[in-house]
């Protein structure tokens, strides 16, 4: 199943990993994590990958994490592929790069968050609805995102939780660059070869240096998330949104404290 939900190829240097989950709207089960586990720690030892690009297929970047996945207990323990995922492209030894087009919810925009680069579509849609669904944000996002964007804006995403367009995205710190819609992965593309070519060494001591002093804090962060994320999973305010969501229907919050 997994293999089949993650297309993956290599030229010139990019190894490009594409969601593609069609009827699901790319949604990332266990299954599709651990096929980008083992890729990405791949292109961390293959030395003819220079890049890794995500892009998504299908017309959507990816919903994020299988909502289903959420009801096993296991999806975030320490070792599970999505805690994995995250570790990886927390400590990625090679530049991320990312071409979004469509929708790019939960996990879908927290990985935007370790990439480099990032561009998308003008018709791309970015939410963040953890705590619509009785959760909280993760991949080390809570820390990253208000330095990016600033406090306010990170609270506007993360306690809203509201679809925001690419140009907010932009204002926002989030996407470089947006494109005409259907050209993101074009344009991410043609970024991603272009870094390819670049000595590697000093491209990734330059990654290095940007990042360098984070590396530390967004290591403790992911961890403090995940605890907190675990603990929201089994909460009743979490089982009332996936239920609601099982059931297409809105959630009813209102009896909770
Ligand atoms: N996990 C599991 N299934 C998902 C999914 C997800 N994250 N996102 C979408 N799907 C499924 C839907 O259940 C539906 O399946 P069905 O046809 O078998 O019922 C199918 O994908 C199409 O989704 P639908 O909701 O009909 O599309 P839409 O265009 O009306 O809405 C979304 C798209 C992404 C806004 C909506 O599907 C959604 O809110 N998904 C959940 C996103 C989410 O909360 N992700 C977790 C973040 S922490």
């Amino acid at each position: 199943m997994g293999a089949d939900n993650i297309a993956k190829e290599i030229h010139d240097g990019v190894m490009e990993l594409s969601f593609d989950r069609a009827g699901k709207k790319n949604a990332i089960d266990r299954a599709m994590y651990s096929v980008l586990v083992d890729a990405l720690e791949a292109a961390a030892r293959d030395t003819r990958v220079r890049v890794v690009l995500f892009l998504g297929r299908n017309g959507d970047f990816t919903s994020g994490n299988d909502i289903a996945d959420f009801m096993n207990p296991a999806t975030f323990t320490q070792d599970s592929p999505v805690m994995r995922f995250i570790e990886d492209i927390a400590a990625a030894p090679k530049p991320l790069v990312a071409g979004v087009e469509g929708l790019a919810v939960g996990i879908g925009v927290t990985m935007l968050l370790h990439c480099d680069l990032v561009y998308a579509g003008a018709g791309a849609r970015f939410q963040m609805p953890f705590v619509n669904l009785g959760l909280v944000p993760e991949a080390g996002s809570t820390l990253l995102l208000p330095g990016i964007a600033g406090r306010q804006r990170a609270a506007e995403l993360v306690l809203l939780g509201e679809p925001a367009t690419a140009e907010k995205m932009r204002d926002y710190g989030i996407v470089n660059e947006v494109v005409p819609d259907g050209t993101a992965a074009a344009r991410a593309r043609e970024v991603a070869l272009a870094l390819s070519a670049k000595p590697p060494a000093a491209v990734r001591i330059s990654r290095e240096l940007l990042r360098g002093r984070d590396a530390g804090s967004i290591r403790e962060s992911i961890a403090r998330e995940a605890a907190a994320f675990r603990e929201r999973l089994s909460s009743p305010e979490a089982a009332e949104a996936f239920s609601a969501f099982a059931q297409k229907r809105k959630p009813d919050f209102s009896r909770f404290e």
